[in-house]
């Protein structure tokens, strides 16, 4: 619910103006009061007297409209909301806000607001992924700004790509996130993510091919529900996620010290590729050849299994343990089995068979094992694998 939350949305000039009509709409449903503002773009799509009548509010418009200045100054306006919303954000919205202009009334309250604004981006496919743009995002985002979408699919130009807005009730649910409201609201999530990196001396390790974009779809995804995050992380190529909290570890004795700091929690979500072995012998100083030809012999020692010392810790257990199960074959048979020997509750299991694609790509195609049995899900891009897991954490934790 967003009860008496207050939204400032910022209306761009797209053909997805028209969305955001019924965005104004889910808002109020959910007791959110919507104070519009338009830009002369979006004037073009829709109209002031329709955005303020589904408001119930003034529709905003024009810098130098001196009768709002008097009653309502910009700044006051950018600072009374509790969101700042900018639905559709087309390319030029973005490049504004990126380059800081403030040239008319939505670009001088994005300038103007202390508070946090979250951009659904909607534009064509070329002009989304056009390296300006690109960077543009990149430079909001490094400035806190949230995002919510785009998606992919069909456009109004014709094409087909990313850059379709995100659907109305997909922004009220990144609204919710952003204030914290979402039905994970007031529960703590830890994740563990990306790979270990075990040492065989100073310089060199041990490690696998784990990007760590799973995790960090993960910890997002459950960020965006309201929870709290403690996202504890290998050395993983995907940056993390923003808006939890970042732990990076190097080893398996680390991550499980970190994890165990970062305890008691309502749910852990163990993504890592966590070795299994260390180099027990691992030496101080630089390995050298010594000239003998005979290369060093490696020992191991076997790591602490952190999802198994957490899923049977007892007093303190988080409610629900969710771990992984990358298998080459019988994923589901082995999954069950793996699920009973480590006293989970939940396994996600996926089959990483070179064919696959899946380890390091951007698909996921994976099977949930819970007390009940096994579920199969369709291959999906990992975002959405995790958001459907995420809801799913979401409903387990709301009914027990
Ligand atoms: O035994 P296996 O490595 O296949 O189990 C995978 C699951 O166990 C994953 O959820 C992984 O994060 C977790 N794990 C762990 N600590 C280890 C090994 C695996 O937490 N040492």
């Amino acid at each position: 619910m967003l009860t008496s939350k207050r939204i400032l949305l910022v209306i761009g000039g797209g053909i997805a103006a028209y969305k955001a009509l019924d965005l104004i709409r889910r808002l109020r449903e959910r007791g959110a009061s919507v104070t519009p503002v338009l830009t002369r773009a979006a004037e073009e799509f829709v109209t002031p007297l329709s955005a303020g009548a589904l408001a119930g509010a003034q529709c905003y418009r024009h810098l130098f409209d001196l009768t709002d200045e008097a009653e309502m100054g910009h700044i006051e306006l950018s600072r009374a909301a509790d969101l700042v919303v900018v639905a559709p954000a087309t390319a030029d919205l973005m490049a504004k806000m990126a380059g800081g202009h403030a040239d008319d009334l939505a670009s001088t309250l994005l300038m103007a607001t202390d508070k946090r604004v979250l951009v659904a981006p909607a534009m064509n496919v070329r002009m989304w992924l056009h390296p300006a743009n690109q960077r543009n995002i990149a430079a909001l985002k490094g400035d806190g700004i949230l995002f919510a979408g785009p998606n992919e699919g069909d456009m109004a130009c014709g094409e087909y790509g990313p850059g379709r807005m995100a659907e109305p009730l997909e922004i009220v649910a990144a609204v919710e996130a952003a204030l914290g409201e979402g039905p994970l609201k007031g529960r703590h999530v830890v994740v563990t993510s990306g790979p270990t990196h075990e040492p065989i001396d100073p310089v060199r390790y041990i490690a696998n091919r784990s990007s760590g974009a799973q995790g960090a779809a993960i910890a997002a995804a459950l960020r965006d529900l309201g929870a709290r995050v403690s996202f504890v992380t290998g050395p993983a190529s995907v940056p993390p996620p923003g808006g939890v909290g970042v732990v990076r570890v190097e080893t398996a004795r680390e991550m499980l010290e970190a994890v165990e700091a970062a305890l008691p929690a309502d749910a852990a979500v163990f993504a890592a590729a966590v070795a299994d072995w260390r180099v027990a012998n691992a030496a101080g100083s630089k390995m050298k050849k010594d000239g003998s030809g005979r290369a060093p012999a490696l020992e191991f020692a076997e790591n602490p299994d952190i999802l198994a010392t957490v899923a049977r810790m007892g007093a303190g257990r988080p409610a629900l343990v969710v771990g992984f199960a990358a298998e080459t074959d019988d994923v589901v048979a082995h999954a069950a089995t793996k699920r009973a020997r480590k006293g989970c509750d939940w396994i996600v299991a996926n089959d990483v068979s070179a064919a696959t694609g899946i380890m390091g790509g951007a698909e996921n195609a994976v099977t949930l094992i819970t007390a009940e049995g096994a579920e199969e899900w369709p291959r999906l891009p990992k975002d959405e694998v995790a958001r459907r897991l995420a809801a799913r954490i979401a409903r387990a934790l709301c009914a027990g």
